[in-house]
């Protein structure tokens, strides 16, 4: 009847009302309290050595093909970011660099909403802090994020970025899921980050299904497993400000068959010989992969339409050197492999040949005469020691490369690279404990 319709629906709504005023008086009781809760983690890069380069899904980041990379260590490359949380909070901040970003993107939207959709209970009776798991959903964040390297250096900083991202969150929210799983959260911030959810040599697996649940990182092995690697990153001077890795991925896609080709007959089998490789630290196999995998990638961009040209003159002086150099030695020392820069990222075979390559590298690239050695060769800068190069004057007195017979440019290329980073493959992010790293402010929850 229309009498006892009309009291449930009374008594639905009265019923809901008290549901909403017991919401609001917690909230009303949660914003009386003052406190900050936070996290702060460091995590690290990684360079491919075998190129993700297309999207098979642009709005869940799903790859074309596998891809393979070895993570950089965190001591020399990294990003660190500390999320907060406190009821105190009226909506969720950035801060980059100490800058303050947006949060709108859906890259950064996406990844929140599917952290916070895991998110468990958190409990911290010291700081009277008590969260329940539905709560997340109202809380506010604020986070603040920074990388030890300069961003203008054109080094990938969104792979560590939303790596770092993700796992602080994971942690500050309890989440109760594996580094797998992360890194399938950290690859819809940007495809390159899942492979920073772990240290030493991870492949990202392409997956297939729709939903993109299968396509995450896993590693193949840890940074322990081949430490005798030594990787020196020249820092390429450029003018040009190049094509972004999501733009020029999508024009490849859009125009290269050679990616069609590239995704289906060749990534297939390469990551197979690379896993390989990497397991029995093979290093010649692992040279002959990377470097025919970068230079497929960059064919892959000049058969783009139009023409990505992200290499320039001095990265094809470096292959040059290098390639020379492994050929007279019969067996390969070096591998090199390019981004979507013209940065070269060199691996010697241990730290013997890591030394002869700075001494190459410094005679045809001498830094201009009013730098200082230890500003110019940065990372493990130990290495300059090894190489007789901490004293003064001792680039000058450099000999050329005996290998090297004819003129790949003589010693003249002052300027063309900015710096050199020496490092080794490293480990995966970790919370950083220290209260004195955090980039927040424990009773504000602003950037200190
Ligand atoms: C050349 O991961 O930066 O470094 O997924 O669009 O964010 P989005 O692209 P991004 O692309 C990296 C491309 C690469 C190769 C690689 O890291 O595998």
């Amino acid at each position: 009847s229309l009498e006892s319709s009309l009291s449930l629906s009374l008594s639905r709504s009265l019923s809901l009302w008290a549901q909403s005023l017991h919401a609001w008086g917690k909230i009303f009781v949660m914003a009386a309290e003052k406190w900050v809760y936070m996290v702060t983690a460091q995590t690290p890069t990684n360079i491919a050595v075998i190129k993700y380069w297309g999207k098979r899904d642009e709005v869940r980041i799903l790859p074309v093909n596998d891809s393979i990379s070895v993570t950089l260590d965190p001591d020399h490359l990294c990003t660190v970011t500390t999320v907060a949380v406190s009821p105190s909070f009226d909506r969720d901040r950035m801060w980059l660099n100490g800058k303050e970003i947006s949060l709108s993107g859906s890259r950064y939207q996406n990844c929140l909403r599917e952290i916070r959709g895991r998110a468990g209970d958190v409990e911290d009776k010291e700081k009277g802090v008590k969260i329940d798991k539905k709560d997340w959903e109202k809380l506010h964040l604020h986070i603040a994020s920074h990388n030890n390297f300069p961003t203008a250096a054109g080094l990938a900083s969104s792979a560590a970025g939303f790596a770092c991202l993700v796992f602080s969150l994971a942690k500050l929210m309890n989440v109760d899921e594996d580094a797998s799983h992360l890194s399938a959260i950290a690859r819809q911030g940007s495809g390159s980050a899942c492979r920073s959810l772990f240290g030493g040599f991870v492949k990202w697996e392409m997956g297939s299904k729709d939903d993109g649940s299968d396509s995450i990182a896993v590693q193949l092995a840890d940074e322990k497993h081949w430490n005798d690697l030594v990787i020196i990153i020249a820092v390429v001077s450029s003018r040009q400000k190049e094509t972004s890795s999501t733009s020029g991925m999508r024009e490849s896609v859009e125009t290269s068959l050679l990616l069609q080709h590239r995704a289906k007959e060749v990534v297939p089998k390469r990551t197979l010989q690379m896993e390989e490789a990497i397991k029995n630290r093979d290093f010649a196999s692992f040279t002959q992969l990377s470097c025919a995998d970068s230079n497929q990638f960059h064919a892959v961009c000049l058969d783009t339409s139009p023409p990505i040209f992200y290499m320039n003159d001095t990265s094809h002086r470096i292959i040059s050197l290098v390639e020379k150099w492994n050929r007279s030695e019969g067996t390969p020392q070096v591998a090199y492999t390019f981004d979507a820069g013209p940065n070269a990222v060199l691996i010697a075979r241990n730290r013997k040949v890591a030394v002869q390559l700075l001494q190459g590298l410094l005679y045809y690239f001498p830094p201009k005469s009013d730098t200082d050695m230890k500003s110019y060769v940065v990372g493990d800068n130990s290495i300059l020691k090894e190489a007789g190069l901490d004293g003064a004057n001792s680039v000058e007195n450099l000999q050329p490369p005996p290998e090297i017979k004819d003129n790949i440019g003589s010693q003249d290329q002052k300027g063309e690279v900015s710096y050199f980073i020496c490092t080794k493959p490293g480990r995966g992010p970790v919370v950083l404990p220290d209260q004195t790293q955090a980039l927040l402010d424990p009773e504000t929850g602003l950037p200190k």
